[in-house]
């Protein structure tokens, strides 16, 4: 059994390379290299897989994973610059991809280790990335 708990957050990012020319990362990520960055409303699912306690018949209290997206995800991503504010995206070009296995590793540290763990991230409407640490 799954279940999942959903959350927005906003950021803006820029996608390129800095050791690639400005041809190639143009050529690459056209628009997403803006210098002057763009945003998105992002929506995250975070699934959690487990088994249901018969005590409670809850699989995880969603009160539980509410806080925890809140602590680790929204407090540290929304409203910020993922480019120039987060520290995960350093040295890491924040691609869709690349904040989902962010964000799965986040979650995955503080996150009870008897349920496995699968985050959805939409960057748009359109453009859905699932990670589940494979
Ligand atoms: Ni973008």
């Amino acid at each position: 059994m799954r279940v999942c708990r959903r959350a927005t957050f906003n950021a803006a990012h820029r996608l390129y390379r800095a050791d690639w020319s400005e041809e190639k990362n143009d050529a690459v990520f056209g628009k997403c290299n803006n210098p002057n960055y763009h945003g998105h409303n992002y929506t995250l699912e975070v699934w959690v897989e487990g088994e249901i306690d018969r005590e409670t018949g809850y699989l995880i209290d969603l009160k539980i994973l509410k806080e925890l997206i809140a602590n680790e995800i929204q407090e540290r991503f929304d409203h910020r610059n993922l480019n120039l504010d987060c520290k995960e995206f350093a040295n890491l070009n924040p691609t869709a991809e690349n904040i989902a296995i962010v964000i799965w590793g986040l979650i995955r540290e503080k996150l009870d280790k008897r349920y496995a763990l699968s985050v959805k991230l939409w960057e748009t409407q359109n453009n859905i990335i699932e990670y589940d640490g494979k």
